[in-house]
């Protein structure tokens, strides 16, 4: 039986780590062929190994998506070497913890940085992507976050919180503007999922553990897997009448 993303070619970005790397496996899984991208390019080539280890199809391709002329370019080399994308998932991302009142030099060096990848590098990528995504029909996937609702009572910082508020209104305005190409634009909500994103925090500050658990009726911490359900729901035809929407992964915590 062919997967549920056979013929597609599939663009992850940030797929060299966590959720997009599990993300990238999962489309190669159901029949993808995967561009891999991300910043750290030995990241994205050890995906695509791994990937071709379990017969899936898969390309790396090393860009910053904060680049705008790179993700021009790298969108002009995805069409060339493997062909038309219509499915991209906008998952590249990073988070820092400094509060607003802390250190005015960090606090204004963590807005800037995470401004740039998580809303400009969205906007670069997708936008270098229209062209293939509207001829296709196609799908993009957005990486939100309960803090696309709320800011979370752990250490974290008021520009991830805003950023990931504009990721949830990226996907409704593009997805009020692109539905009548038959573009579907949809964002997933992660909770707390055990990734190198958070790595250090998890090894310093078990406290921050035991708040996000005491808030998620599932009683656990997420892994990068349980993103893969999602993100194959809202990439194929299993959602063909969905979009604006935003399925939350979070383990419950946005519903208490
Ligand atoms: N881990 C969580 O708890 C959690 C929760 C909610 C949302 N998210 C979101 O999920 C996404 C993935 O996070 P993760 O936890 O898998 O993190 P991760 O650090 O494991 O992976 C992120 C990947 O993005 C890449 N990347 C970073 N900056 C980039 C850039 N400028 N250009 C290209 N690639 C870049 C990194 O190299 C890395 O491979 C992010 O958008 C994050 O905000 C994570």
């Amino acid at each position: 039986m062919p997967g549920l993303l056979h013929n597609h070619i599939a663009v992850v970005t940030g797929s060299g780590s966590g959720i997009g790397r599990a993300i990238a496996f999962g489309f190669a899984r159901e029949g993808a062929h995967v561009a891999v991208l991300d910043v750290n390019g030995d990241a994205a080539a050890a995906a695509v190994r791994d990937i071709r280890d379990v017969g899936g199809k898969a390309q790396h391709f090393a860009v910053d998506v904060t680049d705008r002329a790179a993700c021009r370019a790298v969108a002009a080399e995805v069409a060339g070497k493997i062909g038309t994308v219509s499915v991209l998932v906008n998952n590249a991302g990073i988070n820092r913890r400094n509060a607003f009142v802390a250190d005015a030099d960090a606090v204004i060096k963590d807005w800037e940085d995470i401004m740039a990848v998580n809303l400009n590098g969205l906007f670069n990528i997708t936008h270098a992507f229209l062209e293939p995504l509207r001829a296709s029909k196609g799908r993009i996937v957005n990486i939100a976050s309960i803090q696309s609702f709320v800011h979370v009572r752990t250490p974290n910082s008021p520009a991830y919180t805003t950023s990931k508020h504009g990721v949830l209104g990226f996907t409704r305005a593009l997805a009020a503007e692109l539905g009548r190409d038959g573009v579907r634009v949809n964002a997933i909500g992660p909770g707390f999922i055990e990734t190198p994103l958070n790595e250090k925090v998890r090894a310093s500050n078990p406290e921050l553990i035991k708040i996000f658990l005491d808030h998620t009726p599932l009683g656990r911490a997420g892994k990068p897997e349980d993103i893969v359900g999602p993100a194959l729901f809202l990439a194929s035809d299993l959602s063909a009448y969905v979009t604006g929407a935003i399925v939350m992964a979070d383990g419950g915590y946005r519903a208490i």
